[in-house]
């Protein structure tokens, strides 16, 4: 039984996100998905998101290629999460390439390729431009 483990903010639910979980759930057999409190987005990204973390993982949850979600209160803490779930491999986007390297004590990294041309981002930029 081998155990995926992934991470990010998914605000604005969009075919990026669902086609990085569904790869990553394709390399093992269990994915776990630690979803970004709002707290901690704020840090990481200088904004709240339009969802609120409760709606981000019951959205994460519902979907047929995740079996566990939790939140993730801090970046820092990543090493933690990787143990508590007894993940085998960590999945991130090629956004982060090398950043999660000093996990790989623990598990397996693999960062996969993102889907060109779509982010929560430019969805929120096109929305408030209409
Ligand atoms: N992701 C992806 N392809 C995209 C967008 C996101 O594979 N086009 C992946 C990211 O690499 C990450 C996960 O989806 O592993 C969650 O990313 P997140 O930061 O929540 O989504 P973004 O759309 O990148 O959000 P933002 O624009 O706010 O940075």
């Amino acid at each position: 039984m081998k155990t995926v483990i992934t991470f990010g903010t998914f605000d604005v639910f969009h075919v990026g996100h669902l086609n990085i979980l569904t790869r990553a759930r394709a390399l093992g057999d269990r994915l776990i998905v630690g979803v970004s409190s709002d707290a901690l987005n704020i840090t990481k990204k200088g904004r709240a998101p339009i969802y609120s973390d409760a709606e981000r993982m019951q959205i994460i949850a519902s979907l047929k290629c995740v079996d566990g979600v939790f939140a993730e209160h801090s970046l820092a803490r990543k090493g933690d999460y990787i143990r508590e779930h007894q993940a085998d491999i960590l999945v991130m986007g090629d956004d982060w390439l090398g950043r999660f390297d000093g996990y790989k004590t623990i598990c397996e990294v693999i960062y996969l390729p993102r889907t060109p041309s779509i982010s929560t981002t430019s969805i929120i930029e096109v929305v408030k431009g209409s």
